[in-house]
């Protein structure tokens, strides 16, 4: 698994995404996201075979990451899955995905899609599986509840200002991976607008993207991020430099639970 990950949410046409990930791979970024939602999956394996013919990458360097959603885990019950796995993994160019997650866990689909995931697994079209969205209470009443093993990846909305300590404690206790989608928090203004982040960049390195960035990695989760811009792309990578303990600590006590996506009962990321 990358320390770090590319997210193609919003990237919206296949000449964006060829500059993303060309940029991405040549600043030494191997890991990309994306979704059925999003709409990215073939703009996202053109690009990726592009780079792999330039002599950028090799297909075994590259960790690709899609999804399940919530309508596939409807219809999961009378098509299954397989099918639909193996057009994403042809729209990906690729013969197997290095992840797939679950979307949102809707708990009323969970246990077809789940033995559907672990069966993809075992015959080998997707290394590894995991949720988005998951807290320690969804996981508790779906997951153990139900017995359902195997989970290698956990995905949750995590930032400065929703460090989401209580759920992450606890899948890190499970050795769990963890990774972090909106890890910017999609540069809310009060992420932008604070003075000790800014005092810590001009300290340390030259951004705050580079900072929060620096701030996941050491506090052992792999943040997923998106920028269009080639240029932020690049600093924001350069990640020759640590953060010291005050450092974390002040960014771990930004937290304000504030979140882009909330909760519902119906679904515990949702
Ligand atoms: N599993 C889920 O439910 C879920 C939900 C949401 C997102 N995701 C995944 O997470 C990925 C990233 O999430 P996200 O796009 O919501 O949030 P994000 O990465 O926190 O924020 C992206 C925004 O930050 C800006 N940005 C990036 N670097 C910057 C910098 N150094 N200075 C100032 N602004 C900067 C980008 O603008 P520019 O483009 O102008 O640079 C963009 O508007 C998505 O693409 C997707 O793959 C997953």
């Amino acid at each position: 698994m990358p320390d770090i990950l590319i997210g193609t949410f919003q990237i919206s046409n296949q000449k964006e995404m060829n500059l993303i990930i060309k940029t991405a791979i040549e600043a030494g970024v191997c890991g990309f996201d994306t979704a059925p939602s999003y709409g990215t999956e073939s703009f996202l394996g053109n690009s990726i075979s592009s780079a792999i013919k330039e002599g950028l990458t090799k297909r075994e360097d590259i960790f690709i990451q899609d999804k399940i959603d919530a309508k596939q885990m409807y219809w999961c019950k009378k098509k299954g899955i397989k099918s639909f796995v193996l057009n994403q993994i042809e729209k990906l160019h690729a013969t197997y995905l290095d992840a797939l997650l679950i979307h949102w866990p809707f708990s009323q689909y969970i246990n077809e899609t789940w033995n559907e995931m672990v069966l993809m697994q075992e015959k080998g079209y997707v290394k590894t599986i995991g949720v988005c969205n998951l807290d320690k209470r969804g996981f508790e009443s779906m997951f153990k509840k139900n017995g359902l093993n195997n989970v290698d990846i956990v995905q949750n909305e995590i930032s400065p200002l929703n460090t989401d300590q209580y759920n992450t404690d606890f899948f890190r206790s499970k050795n769990f991976i963890i990774q972090a989608y909106s890890p910017f928090c999609r540069m809310n203004k009060m992420i932008t607008d604070d003075v000790g982040l800014k005092q810590i960049a001009s300290k340390v390195c030259s951004d705050i993207g580079q900072v929060i960035l620096k701030w996941h990695i050491q506090n052992g989760i792999h943040p997923i991020f998106m920028s269009k811009k080639p240029e932020r792309i690049k600093n924001n990578l350069k990640l020759d430099f640590e953060l010291s303990k005050q450092q974390m600590d002040y960014i771990n006590n930004m937290n304000q639970d504030y979140k882009i996506f909330p909760i519902s009962h119906g679904c515990p990321g949702y």
